[in-house]
């Protein structure tokens, strides 16, 4: 099958091409603007394939788009592509409209076009896959505020009440996937997941900001009192579940991601400090003899959404998958990566420079 694969330089998009490359014999267009977020350099173990081709282009080019689907003739779209990134949202929305509503809505008219011309049998098994987020869903109830807030879950008919420019962004698209599907009889599948980590994640969200500057012995803010919580997920898992969806789930389906591993975003910046103590402690010369010391609490997000927690037992049940990954596991490996490539964080951080430090995603 050749699958096109949208924003395949970014982070989730990347350890997708990586798995598809890995584990299948799947071919990959990977279709690609390049913005701060995308790093060519996340690909080099399949930049030489015979399996994989790179297209520069943005996913608002409806030329370069039909262009690409013709000489391309993909089986299926992942659509990954996206403005990511919940605190440039507020700061600057415009971009995540572009992309993710009008570049969701290209890709959509593209492919239905493409998918009406296909031959019988090539066009029953066509399928457009919108990979999306839990943020859509808004928030939940916390415990600190409720007594059995627990016990709320994001489910797959959970109503959307996004807070952020973001959030509200990718449930434009998301809707945007499902109306062309009811109206149009295109083929989709959406997935909706939590927070990821693990390598290659951009040095502008939680877990990466957190373990760059503790080695560089800079504060660590934390938003708020740092209870807000969040369900991890490792990226690695989630690459595997989308394809698990992509090949077995069940067209006009949703289905939740996520990782069982509900964590308040305190608890995720100490333990990295833990683990960095014992993987890299501090020099003899530093100015704090532990990272936790340099935590410092600052003004809360506006919007901030108190708790995201999801039920995946629909991808569990129906399609047989399951994280391999612990939360403890997952960030023991993602902290010994970022020890081991410094260079590629210095040299992605320097895509956009120092910024101001994100928080969350
Ligand atoms: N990161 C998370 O925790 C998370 C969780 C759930 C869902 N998601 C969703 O997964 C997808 C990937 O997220 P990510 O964290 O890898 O994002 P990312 O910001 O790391 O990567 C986004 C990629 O899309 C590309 N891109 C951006 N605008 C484009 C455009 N107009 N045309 C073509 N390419 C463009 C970028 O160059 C980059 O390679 C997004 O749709 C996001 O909403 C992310």
């Amino acid at each position: 099958m050749k699958i096109l694969v949208t924003g395949g330089a970014g982070f989730i998009g990347s350890a997708v091409v990586r798995y598809i490359n890995r584990h299948t014999d799947d071919h990959i267009v990977n279709v690609d603007k390049l913005t701060y977020a995308g790093n060519l350099e996340n690909l080099a173990e399949v930049s030489q394939s015979d399996r994989y081709a790179f297209e520069h282009t943005d996913i608002c080019d409806r030329l370069q788009i039909e262009r690409i689907f013709t000489e391309h003739q993909p089986d299926a779209i992942m659509h990954l592509a996206a403005e990511s990134h919940v605190d440039r949202s507020i700061d600057a929305p415009a971009a995540f409209i572009e992309t993710n509503v009008i570049g969701t809505y290209t890709l959509l008219e593209v492919a239905r076009g493409y998918w009406q011309e296909l031959p019988d049998e090539r066009k029953r098994t066509f399928r457009f896959h919108h990979v999306s987020t839990d943020e859509v869903y808004g928030d939940l109830p916390h415990p600190a505020d409720e007594s059995g807030a627990e016990h709320h879950l994001f489910t797959e008919t959970t109503a959307y009440t996004p807070s952020s420019p973001y959030s509200a962004s990718k449930a434009s698209a998301d809707h945007l996937v499902r109306a062309w599907s009811r109206t149009y009889g295109l083929p989709v599948l959406v997935t909706n997941c939590s927070n990821n980590y693990g390598p290659y994640h951009f040095p502008e969200k939680l877990i990466p900001l957190t373990i760059l500057n503790a080695l560089e012995g800079r504060p660590l803010p934390v938003y708020g009192s740092g209870d807000q919580i969040r369900d991890w997920l490792y990226v690695e898992d989630h690459a595997h579940a989308l394809y698990t969806v992509l090949t077995r789930g069940k067209l006009g389906e949703t289905y939740n991601i996520g990782g069982n591993n509900e964590k308040q975003n305190i608890e995720v910046v100490r333990a990295i400090c833990d683990l960095l103590q014992e993987l890299a402690p501090p020099s003899a010369g530093a100015s704090f003899q532990s990272y936790r010391e340099l935590i410092t609490f600052t003004s809360d997000r506006p919007g901030h959404d108190r708790r995201y927690a999801i039920d995946a037992s629909k991808i569990e049940h129906d399609l047989n998958w399951q994280p391999a990954e612990t939360f403890d596991t997952g960030l023991r490996k993602t902290v010994e990566w970022f020890l081991a490539n410094l260079d590629w964080c210095h040299r992605a951080q320097g895509n956009y420079g120092r910024q101001r430090l994100g928080q969350s995603r």
